[in-house]
């Protein structure tokens, strides 16, 4: 059987009194996505930290591509070739779409003689990359602040995977944008799958990770509730009954049966 490009054995995590996640197991293959769904406060964002070394688990571990690995901070965990979209997109809003995407690692200072050549370098490598994506920008030399959200998004994407990596982790991507926008940044994901990456997308929008994700789980109360395959199939309802916590299959062959609980009551 092939490696898991990204595995989690019994992950924990507590914040004082919270339990955030208890003893979470995942899986993603090379060339999926998975989405993560779940109610506000199901520990999603916190499992998305630990996987990109933004905060360590207390217990359980990470493996990529079958080898445990221990993750300092996320610039070692982007060594290790796990890079995020964070939901709060954390760009530069002074500086252009160049800048941002080459933030830390350009490659020389600015008072080299060969820094403009290196400019014009990063611009070009800057275009092929978004040409790769299927992304358009409406500018690649206005500071960021003055694009849109979907742009903004997009550079957000450009950013994480311009090293490559073998796991992307999308927390929210598509929360406040407009349709287009959207579609924008889910044919971005679908192009990351069918390039290899092992992708994770955290969302409330139901509709867009029904469609992009390959399998999804359910975090409820900071632990894997359930589990559906596109392959296998699964009606909304369901998703949003293990969302709540409801059991799906009590009511499967009547939708309504199962969202009126009170009903039995008695
Ligand atoms: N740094 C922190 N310090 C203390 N508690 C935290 C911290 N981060 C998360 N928590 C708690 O852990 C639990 C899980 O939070 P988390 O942010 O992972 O949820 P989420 O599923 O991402 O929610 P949302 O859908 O609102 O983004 C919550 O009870 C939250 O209050
Ligand atoms: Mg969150």
């Amino acid at each position: 059987m092939e490696t898991d490009a990204l595995r989690l054995d019994g992950v924990c995590k507590s914040f004082g009194g919270v339990q955030a996640l208890t003893n979470v197991n995942l899986r993603v293959s090379k060339g999926e996505v998975l989405g993560v769904i779940g109610e506000n406060g199901a520990g999603k964002s916190t499992l998305m930290k630990i996987i990109a070394g933004v905060m360590p688990p207390d217990k359980g571990t990470i493996s990529l591509d079958g080898s445990v690995v221990h993750f300092g901070s996320p610039a070692d965990a982007a060594r290790h070739g796990v890079a995020m979209v964070y939901q709060d997109l954390a760009l530069c809003d002074n500086l252009d779409a160049v800048s941002n995407l080459f933030l830390g690692a350009e490659i020389v200072g600015r008072r080299w003689p060969g820094a403009r050549r290196r400019r014009g370098a990063m611009r070009r490598s800057t275009e092929e990359l978004l040409e790769r994506l299927g992304i358009k920008l409406r500018s690649l030399d206005l500071p960021v602040g003055q694009l849109s959200g979907g742009q903004r998004q997009a550079i957000a994407v450009s950013r994480a995977i311009m090293r490559d990596p073998k796991v992307v982790i999308f927390d929210e991507p598509t929360a406040a944008l407009a349709v287009n926008q959207r579609d924008e940044v889910l044919r971005a994901i679908a192009r990351l799958r069918s390039e290899g990456h092992a992708v994770l997308v955290v969302s409330h929008e139901l509709v867009d990770v029904r469609s992009i994700s390959d399998r999804i789980i359910v975090l409820r109360l900071g632990g894997v509730a359930a589990e559906f395959t596109a392959k296998e199939g699964y009606a909304e309802h369901e998703l949003v009954a293990a969302i709540v916590g409801m059991s799906a299959s009590a009511g499967a062959p009547n939708a309504k049966a199962g969202v009126e609980l009170h009903g039995d009551n008695g």
